[in-house]
């Protein structure tokens, strides 16, 4: 018999996570942007990351779209950012500085790293899928991870990486 939604959202809590949105666009060019901390590295040759995006959210269907995103992880100073895209807002561009990459897909600005991907495998993960990318681009940079441990935002105590 499975846990009890309570159970199971209490254990996983316990679970330290870094954030990331993650982009998109439709198939209008509409872009998309949601906070996922459900991201995990997954191969290294090939290199395979995947997220897992709930079948609810207004981004769900632009992944399907696309067939490539881009995994923005977030500086210890970015929950507003983690905040603004786990809102389901109509635009979520217009106030957040960002660039077009040159596959077409936006990258915000001054994040940690970010990834662009190319969904190579998608699989049923109940209330989920399960989108595994296939990295294609990296961007790197100095500084702190946001980190989300018991529902609460934190950051990496002590000296900068
Ligand atoms: C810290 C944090 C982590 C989240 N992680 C995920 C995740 O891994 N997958 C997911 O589908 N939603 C996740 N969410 C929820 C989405 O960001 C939220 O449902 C968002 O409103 C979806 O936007 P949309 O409906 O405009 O697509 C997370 C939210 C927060 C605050």
């Amino acid at each position: 018999m499975p846990v009890s939604k309570e159970e199971f959202r209490a254990a996983l809590s316990r679970f330290a996570s870094g954030v990331t949105v993650v982009t998109t666009k439709n198939n209008k060019g509409k872009l998309f942007g949601i906070t996922v901390s459900a991201f995990c590295s997954v191969s290294l040759e090939p290199p395979l990351v995947l997220i897992c995006i709930d079948k609810k959210t207004g981004s769900h269907h632009a992944f399907h779209e696309a067939g490539r995103f881009i995994v923005n992880f977030l500086r210890e100073d970015q929950q507003n950012l983690s905040e603004h895209f786990a809102s389901p807002l109509d635009d979520k561009f217009s106030i957040v500085q960002h660039y077009i990459s040159e596959s077409g897909f936006p990258v915000l600005e001054n994040s940690l790293a970010s990834l662009e991907c190319k969904i190579v495998y998608s699989y049923e993960g109940g209330d989920h899928t399960i989108f595994v990318g296939e990295v294609e681009k990296t961007r790197i940079s100095e500084g702190n991870p946001l980190i989300y441990f018991r529902g609460r935002y934190r950051q990496i105590a002590g000296q900068d990486a």
